[in-house]
């Protein structure tokens, strides 16, 4: 079934955004996404409210997502009364068909879940696995060089054993309420019949070279039917996801796991120079976390820890402004310069301490301890950038010396926010890493490339880097899936794409509603100034490029460019749902 309803209830309101600034950051992607054929009413109009820099209000529940079509396969599941996990499941389901680039059943991610009966937060880490035959020298030539970026993405060595087929089941069998099975039918029915692909997606397949998408047949065959690639409107079916889907449906996870499926999967990754074995499968497991939260502005940051870095440098980050005082100015260059070493210190920690804590010792507490937190600050000034950010020396028990971390991560991934009637909230970033993964394409989806989030480098001047490769470790992710409590309650569900990016959209989006005071439209259309290792990143097109010169003139290296976050927000406050869509991608907020 394809879902062509009316929300009724919805209420389109009209913000205090400043509607021209966010309708002149709206790019060609999302004024795009105003064309997709058979979208219900009221997502015409959620796209409608985007456009005009507006914010999505609704009373009962409200999901926000990448693309149009997977927010309305979880809307109707929430109309429908289901829980937030159900819309979950049915808008990943979708998300794998219309956004295969970003996610989908070759990957991996993390979930954090608000109970509204136990009142309790968790987190479920559905992240990829290395295989058990690699070893730390895995992407490294026979002379010990790391290779180049791509040439570990593209082929079987990069993926990892996939998560996201047994994450969602795993969040379906702990929160679901409706019948798993039906979960499935927008996307299997769209996998059928046809959905239109979007302008970013086949912008995205057009960029591709051609020894990426292009290289290996399957994958060719779908992305470039007749040797030509799909085009922006072209009516694309996927007949072997539907199948896939239904497998998924009726026989649970577990088909992902053993069997038919498995077989073709490693075949396919053995085929390109990977090590996965059906025991990587056998052994997967979805892993339980407890959530990891700093202190700022009088609430809770709360988010994934380990292995994913994104809570704990989020944390830090704003847990070391809260120290500070930021001004009324949400573009003031003194804002920024605290901002951008706050963020420089956070990723000096992140290289030095971050990785999977179930393969290397973490000072996870001491990384957001509050009295840590002060002290970092202590090197902040509003008018001058830090000569040199250096890792810290946070409490914990066991004395290792790590070296500095080499990673680098591309921006990808998709971001699902959702509410629902019960007052459940559910943040969950979901990826197969760089845009369209390992290019290796298998049974209707693409297979993750997640273990080039692994340090290439084993060592640093003679120590063990944190973040080397490990047999059936977990990558260090950067993935920021956030909830913010306020008084025991979830105040805001937050989270972004990006890459190691994803960490400084979070955390100014947070910053811009709980200290500008931003809707959460404003707070996702406001431009991005992102500073991860020390060159401060400046959108382009947008009033962040007046902070060049003043952020110069601090002291820092600026660079202007393109920043496509991927944020969806959703607000809570007296009562109301507040919803936000990126306005530098498709996707939309809509609730009732
Ligand atoms: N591959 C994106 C991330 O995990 O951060």
């Amino acid at each position: 079934m394809i879902i062509r309803t009316t929300c009724l209830l919805t209420l389109l309101l009209a913000g205090p955004v400043a509607a021209q600034q966010a309708a002149d950051e709206v790019t060609t992607e999302a004024a795009g996404a105003g064309e997709v054929r058979g979208l219900g009413d009221a997502a015409q109009a959620a796209l409608e409210a985007k456009r005009n820099g507006n914010p999505v209000i609704a009373e009962d529940w409200m999901v926000a997502a990448a693309n149009p079509l997977a927010v309305e396969a979880g809307a109707e599941v929430l109309r429908e009364g289901g829980s937030a996990a159900d819309a979950m499941v049915a808008v990943q389901a979708v998300l794998g068909l219309v956004e295969p680039q970003s996610s989908g059943l070759g990957g991996g991610a993390f979930l954090v879940w608000y109970d509204a009966e136990r009142g309790e937060l968790t987190t479920l880490d559905g992240r990829e696995t290395a295989p058990l035959d690699a070893t730390p020298q895995y992407f490294q030539d026979n002379a010990g060089a790391p290779l180049e970026f791509y040439e570990a993405v593209v082929g079987g060595r990069s993926v990892g054993t996939p998560g996201t087929p047994m994450l969602l089941e795993e969040a379906h069998e702990r929160w679901g309420k409706a019948e798993w099975s039906d979960l499935f039918d927008d996307a299997i029915a769209l996998a059928e019949e046809g959905f239109t692909v979007s302008p970013r997606l086949a912008t995205l397949v057009a960029e591709e070279p051609e020894d990426r998408l292009p290289r290996f047949e399957a994958t060719a065959e779908y992305f470039y039917p007749d040797g030509e690639p799909i085009r922006e409107g072209d009516t694309l079916k996927n007949p072997a996801y539907a199948d896939s889907l239904r497998t998924l449906a009726s026989e649970g996870a577990q088909a992902f796991y053993s069997g038919p499926i498995v077989e073709d999967l490693v075949a396919t990754v053995q085929a390109e120079g990977g090590l996965l074995t059906p025991t990587d499968f056998a052994i997967y497991r979805v892993i339980e976390r407890p959530a990891v939260c700093a202190a700022f502005a009088g609430a809770d940051v709360c988010g994934m820890g380990p292995p994913s870095s994104g809570a704990l440098t989020v944390g830090q980050i704003l847990g070391m402004l809260d120290n500070v005082d930021l001004g009324e100015d949400p573009l003031a260059p003194e804002a920024w310069t605290l901002f951008g070493d706050a963020s420089r210190l956070a990723f000096a920690d992140r290289g030095r301490y971050m990785a999977d804590s179930d393969f290397v010792p973490m000072p996870t507490e001491g990384l957001v301890d509050d009295g840590y937190l002060a002290g970092r600050a202590e090197q902040l000034r509003p008018d001058a950038a830090l000569d040199t950010a250096e890792p810290g020396d946070p409490e914990w028990d066991h004395a290792m010396l790590w070296g500095d971390d080499q990673s680098l991560e591309l921006p990808s991934t998709s971001h699902i926010s959702i509410v629902d009637a019960d007052g459940n909230a559910l943040s969950m970033t979901t990826t197969i890493e760089n845009g369209f993964g390992s290019r290796l394409f298998v049974r209707g989806y693409l297979l993750n490339n997640e273990l080039t989030d692994f340090s290439f480098a084993t060592h640093e001047d003679g120590r063990s880097i944190a973040n080397r490769v490990e047999p059936g470790k977990r990558p260090r992710s950067s993935m920021s899936p956030t909830i913010v409590m306020r008084d025991g309650a979830p105040a805001l569900v937050v989270g972004s794409p990006g890459g190691s990016r994803i960490i400084g959209y979070v955390a100014q989006s947070v910053a811009n509603m709980l200290v500008w005071h931003m809707d959460p439209q404003q707070a996702v259309s406001t431009p991005h100034l992102i500073n991860r290792f020390g060159t401060f990143d400046l959108e382009a097109g947008t009033d962040a490029e007046a902070l060049e010169q003043p952020l110069q003139a601090a002291g820092f290296e600026v660079e202007v460019r393109d920043l496509t976050s991927g944020l969806h927000v959703i607000a809570i406050e007296d009562g109301r749902l507040i919803g936000g869509a990126d306005p530098r991608r498709e996707g939309i907020a809509l609730g009732e």
